[in-house]
């Protein structure tokens, strides 16, 4: 039996679309034991099929080892929310593909498992934090080679996850986005994306407050996240360095420095529709581990 512990993480980070991602110390652990037959558990009633994604992630880890199909129960614990924008598939593709490895014996090359997990998840800014941990800026060329450099953040923010009692598809979400931005969006945004990692290194709440304003997806996709203005003004309100939907939502994030003000946010909270719940979170510098 092996065990595979996977961090939530946050993609985009504001102004690195598609690009930036950061893992995040709340967890999924996956459990996978041979078995005669396939038995998943953990899980919701939705998801307990051999269509799960840890199962096929599994599988197509072991065809890609060269390895024989095999039969498992999979058991899951969660601490990710399912459709919030916190990485929840891609814990399910890491913890697949690496449960594959643990289970065979085979020593884990975490940049063939980066390689795997993009070919599945089909885009590498949630997958390569969950794997290396931190702040992780990748990107996929065209013969398919993925990079991935990583950076630092100062262990002084706390990422203040509020999270709503609601889902976002990353399909409906990448459908309101436009075709094309302007010349001086993408200048505007690349500019602001070296400046933020610069921030998170320096504990410089001055450079990330100002290049954290993206202008590539957040305009488009705040108004399917109901109560985004009214969350986005108790956070600026009360303590915020800066605010950005997680991956493409419905989690809305917000880095503080002040982190004793983090119950006042919590407590504002309840005054609004939609259950929202605030979850301070730290850094990952782990990424995926076998416990
Ligand atoms: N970069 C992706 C998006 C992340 O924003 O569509 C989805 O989790």
């Amino acid at each position: 039996m092996v065990k595979v512990k996977v961090p939530a993480t946050s993609a985009n980070v504001g102004v690195g679309f598609d690009c930036l991602g950061v893992a995040l110390n709340l967890y999924t652990y996956f459990t996978f034991e041979p078995s005669d037959r396939f038995q998943i558990s953990g899980c919701e009633p939705r998801f307990a099929s051999e269509d799960n994604l840890v199962h096929t992630s599994f599988q197509k880890a072991l065809a890609a080892l060269g390895k024989e199909p095999m039969c498992v129960h999979i058991h899951i614990d969660s601490h990710v929310p399912v459709s919030r924008g916190l990485g929840s598939s891609a814990t399910c593709v890491v913890g697949g593909v690496v449960g594959a490895y643990a289970l065979t014996n085979t020593p884990i090359d975490k940049e063939a498992v980066l390689r795997l997990c993009t070919d599945i998840e089909h885009h590498p800014d949630n997958v390569a934090p969950a794997i290396f941990g931190g702040l992780v800026a990748s990107y996929v060329d065209e013969t398919n080679d993925v990079y991935h450099v990583s950076y630092p953040v100062d262990p002084r923010f706390t990422f203040l996850a509020c999270i709503p009692d609601f889902e976002t598809k990353t399909s409906d979400a990448r459908k309101v986005l436009p075709e094309e931005v302007s010349f001086h969006t993408a200048v505007s945004n690349a500019s602001k994306l070296s400046l933020v990692l610069k921030g998170f290194e320096m504990f410089d709440s001055q450079l990330l407050t100002v290049a954290l304003k993206d202008e590539i997806h957040e305009p488009y996709r705040k108004k399917l996240i109901h109560g985004y203005e009214d969350v986005k003004a108790i956070c600026l309100g009360v303590e915020s360095v800066c605010f950005y939907i997680s991956g493409s939502g419905s989690t809305l994030m917000n880095i503080m420095r002040d982190a004793s003000k983090v119950a006042t946010i919590q407590q504002q909270l309840t005054a609004l529709p939609n259950h929202w719940t605030a979850i301070p979170l730290a850094v990952d510098t782990q990424g995926v581990q076998l416990c």
